[in-house]
């Protein structure tokens, strides 16, 4: 018997933190056994190179660090997380829910690529983490669509208005705006259910978002 593994993907200050957190306690709240876990795991000694990484260690730039690179760094931390923290609860039949997976080395990665060479990448990608390394195949993406522009002003909000603190992803917006390409190429490639966040220009409530999360999930689950 293993469990559900529902991901809650999006750009950078797409709201997924929020999200996900929402999730857990409505699911919770209705007696299921569920789990949060978060992407990357900060503080783990395998976030280390993934840390250095976000934080210029090889460069500001993130096409300083070719897309296969990059994503073996993140790939290892996932890795470690599912077999130290989650493997057991979801092997017993636990609902995993995800604030980012190796979806977002899809978003993330193929933004440093030329779109011809986007579905090469990402099947490479999925075979390496799901065949390769065996970590769980998600039972449901949902991509929380939002605009770069907006996004950057949530993180902004987020941080206080210290720029300093953005990582060398999210205080570049022409790459965040080619990961937005990338999001939206995945969505269909990969069959992610998107949900759109923006409406007139600006997010809508938390509480919308989350009840069309929710429908998507329970229909993932049913
Ligand atoms: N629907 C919403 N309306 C307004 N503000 C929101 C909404 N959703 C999230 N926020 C706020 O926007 C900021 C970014 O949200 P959150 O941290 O959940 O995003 P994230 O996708 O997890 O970001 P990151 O990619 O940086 O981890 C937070 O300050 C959060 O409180
Ligand atoms: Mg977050």
């Amino acid at each position: 018997m293993t469990g559900k593994l529902i991901v809650l993907e999006g750009l950078d200050g797409s709201g997924k933190g929020t999200q996900t957190k929402a999730l857990y306690e409505t699911l919770k709240a209705r007696g299921a056994r569920v789990m949060r876990v978060s992407f990357p795991n900060y503080g783990s000694d395998a976030a280390k190179l993934l840390d250095d990484y976000l934080h210029g260690a090889f460069g500001n730039d993130p096409a300083d660090v070719n897309p296969y690179a990059a994503s073996t760094f993140f790939a290892i931390d996932r890795y470690a997380s599912f077999h130290l923290n989650w493997k057991q609860f979801y092997s017993e039949g636990g609902i995993i829910i995800a604030d980012r997976y190796t979806t977002s080395n899809a978003i993330h990665q193929c933004a440093k690529l030329e779109k011809a060479q986007w579905n090469g990448f990402l099947d490479w990608l999925f075979k390496y983490e799901y065949e390769q390394l065996g970590l769980p195949v998600p039972d449901a993406v949902i991509y929380l669509r939002v605009d770069p522009e907006v996004s950057q002003k949530l993180m902004t909000g987020r941080y206080e208005g210290d720029e300093g603190k953005k990582d060398i992803h999210e205080c570049n917006l022409p790459y965040l705006k080619q990961c937005r390409l990338a999001a939206d190429y995945c969505t269909d490639y990969l069959h992610w259910r998107a949900v759109e966040c923006i409406a007139d220009g600006a997010m809508r409530s938390i509480d919308d978002i989350h009840a069309e999360v929710l429908s998507v999930t329970d229909a993932a689950l049913a």
